[in-house]
């Protein structure tokens, strides 16, 4: 998984958390493309995880996307063929999304996890590589669907 561009992205549910971890792996020395939203003002999250996924798909990097629960712009960046969105609660899912899944974005809820805990989950999803052999052939499966 290439990481020197973290794509991220939020609604207002996310926005809060989204800033924190813009400047959290700034600081890290990733190279961050914070494509919004800037406010706490309401937006809808569809808008959000569709862009992330296509700036995911345009270069191969990782994205991380942020609603209130997670679920919502999980779902919407899931649609776009070959994203693969993981919503992740804990370093442990972060692990498996990464090592099983291939997981190409990270979906985290602003509103249900605490901050320590998101930065960790960061730092495990963007350092743990997939594991390919029978893997791959699952997401080769997904992809057919
Ligand atoms: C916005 O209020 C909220 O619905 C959104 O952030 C997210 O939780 C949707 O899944």
């Amino acid at each position: 998984m290439k990481n020197r561009i973290i794509h991220i992205g939020s609604d207002h549910g996310g926005f809060e958390l989204k800033e924190l971890l813009v400047s959290y792996l700034q600081k890290k020395g990733y190279s961050v493309n914070d494509i919004g939203t800037f406010s706490s003002d309401s937006v809808d999250y569809p808008e959000y995880g569709r862009k992330v996924a296509e700036e995911v798909l345009n270069d191969g990097n990782t994205g991380i996307i942020i609603c209130g629960t997670g679920i919502g712009i999980s779902i919407a960046a899931n649609r776009l063929k070959g994203i693969r969105a993981a919503l992740c609660h804990c370093t442990e899912y972060a692990e498996m999304a990464r090592k099983h899944n291939n997981a190409n974005i990270l979906a985290l809820g602003g509103r249900f996890i605490d901050t320590e805990t998101a930065k960790s989950i960061c730092d495990v999803f963007l350092n743990t590589e997939f594991e390919g052999g029978r893997h791959q052939k699952r997401i080769d499966l997904i992809d057919k669907i």
